[in-house]
C-alpha cells in the first residue's frame, strides 16, 4: 500500500474534551478506486479535499452507501475495534443493493489496520472516547447516465467521538406521514439516501421540539420500525422489546450485541413487532419503564419520551434503569475491559 504521511498534523489544535460529533477529521485518509471491474490503487494520504467530476453519478442519483464503527484505546495503549467483520459484511449487503462491486475483505481490513496505526494518537483512553470510523463508497465515473457507475471509490476517514447527543433530553415522535423505508426498498442497507430522506421530516420534528423520529411501517404507520440513527429497544414491565429487522430496519451491531448481552445476563428479551397502541397502552398502565436507542454513534441512549398526535408521553421511572447495566458491559466489551464476548474483539495491530 502507498502510504503519504502528513507534514502538518491538525491534532495539537484539538479540544478532545470538547467534540462535536462528525465536526473534525484525523489526519489521514484511506483511498482505494474501482476501475476496469477491479478494486486497486490501496493508498493513505494526508486528509485532504478530492477531485470529483460534478458528473460523478453519486451527485445525480446518490449510488452510495457507508459504514459506521469505532475504535476504541484500552489502558494499556491497545487499539480495538467492535465487530468489524459485521461491518464488512454489511458493506457488502448495502453495496449489492446499490449495484456497487463488492470490496475484497482484504482491503477493507488493511485499510482498516493501517489507516488506524498511522492516525493512533487520535484515540484517547477513557470509557466514552473513540474514534469515529466512516468507511463509504461512491459512483466517482463522470457520466449521467442512469445506469450504475463503472468507477468508484472507496475511503475510510475517521473523527475523533465522545458521546452523539451532549447531555441532552432526548424526546422522539412517532411519524405517521412521511416514511423512512418500504417492502422491497433499501431500508436495511446503509445506502446515504437513506439518511438523506429522513432530514426533512426530522426538521420538522426537531421544530417541533423532538431530537429524532421514531418511523412506523410505510402500510398502516401503526407498528414502530426504528429511528434512523438507532435501533429501538422498549421496556414493558421486565420485558425488553425491540422490533425483528426486516428488509425496512438496518440490522444494528450494536442492536444485536444488546441482544446477546441481555441474554447472557437473563434479561427476558423479544425481537416481535410492538405497535403505537401496545405503546400509549403500556404507558397508560404505567407498564412502559424504558426506551432507549442502540447505534454506533449513540451507542446506547435513553431516551425521556415521545410524542404522538400532539400528545406528548414522558417515560419516568424510579427503577434502575435496564440500558445503564447493558451499557456498562457494552462498553467493558468495546474498551476490551473484559474477557466477556471476547470474539467481538478486533484487536489492530
Ligand atoms: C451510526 O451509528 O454509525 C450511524 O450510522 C448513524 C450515523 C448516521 C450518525
Amino acid at each position: 500500500m502507498n502510504i503519504t504521511l502528513t507534514k502538518n498534523s491538525r491534532i495539537s489544535n484539538v479540544d478532545f474534551s470538547n467534540l462535536q460529533f462528525g465536526q473534525i477529521f484525523s489526519d489521514h485518509m484511506f483511498v482505494c478506486d474501482y476501475f476496469d471491474g477491479e478494486w486497486s490503487n490501496e493508498r493513505i494520504l494526508p486528509y485532504s479535499d478530492i477531485k470529483v467530476s460534478p458528473s460523478s453519478r453519486v451527485f445525480h442519483y446518490g449510488q452510495a452507501i457507508f459504514e459506521g464503527m469505532k475504535a476504541y484505546k484500552d489502558d494499556k495503549d491497545v487499539i480495538w475495534l467492535f465487530r468489524p467483520d459485521e461491518n464488512f459484511k454489511r458493506f457488502n449487503i448495502s453495496s449489492k443493493r446499490l449495484a456497487i462491486p463488492e470490496i475484497p475483505e482484504k482491503i477493507f481490513f488493511n485499510g482498516l489496520n493501517e489507516l488506524l496505526k498511522i492516525d493512533r494518537d487520535w484515540i484517547k483512553k477513557g470509557v466514552g472516547n473513540s474514534l469515529y470510523v466512516r468507511p463509504f463508497v461512491f459512483a466517482s465515473e463522470p457520466s449521467i447516465n442512469a445506469t450504475e457507475a463503472n468507477a468508484y471509490k472507496f475511503m475510510i476517514i475517521c473523527t475523533p467521538a465522545k458521546s452523539y447527543y451532549e447531555n441532552q433530553e432526548i424526546w422522539v415522535k412517532i411519524e405517521e406521514k412521511f416514511s423512512r423505508a418500504a417492502k422491497g426498498g433499501v431500508g436495511y442497507a446503509k445506502a446515504s439516501g437513506n439518511y438523506a430522506a429522513q432530514f426533512y421530516p426530522t426538521q420538522i420534528a426537531k421544530n417541533e421540539g423532538f431530537q429524532q423520529i421514531i418511523w412506523t411501517d410505510s402500510n398502516n404507520h401503526n407498528r414502530v420500525e426504528e429511528a434512523g440513527t438507532m435501533n429501538l429497544f422498549f421496556k414493558i414491565n421486565d420485558t425488553l422489546i425491540t422490533s425483528p429487522t426486516s428488509d425496512s430496519i438496518l440490522d444494528g451491531i450494536t442492536r444485536k450485541s444488546i441482544i446477546e448481552i441481555a441474554k447472557s445476563l437473563k434479561i427476558n428479551i423479544e425481537e416481535r413487532d410492538i405497535t403505537v397502541e401496545e405503546l400509549i397502552s403500556a404507558h397508560k398502565s404505567g407498564s412502559l419503564k424504558e426506551i432507549f436507542g442502540t447505534g454506533t454513534a449513540v451507542t446506547v441512549l435513553p431516551i425521556n419520551g415521545f410524542g404522538y398526535r400532539g400528545n406528548r408521553f414522558s417515560i419516568i421511572s424510579n427503577e434502575e434503569k435496564t440500558s445503564d447495566l447493558l451499557k456498562i458491559k457494552l462498553n467493558n466489551i468495546q474498551y476490551a475491559r473484559t474477557k466477556d464476548f471476547s470474539h467481538w474483539q478486533y484487536k489492530i495491530t
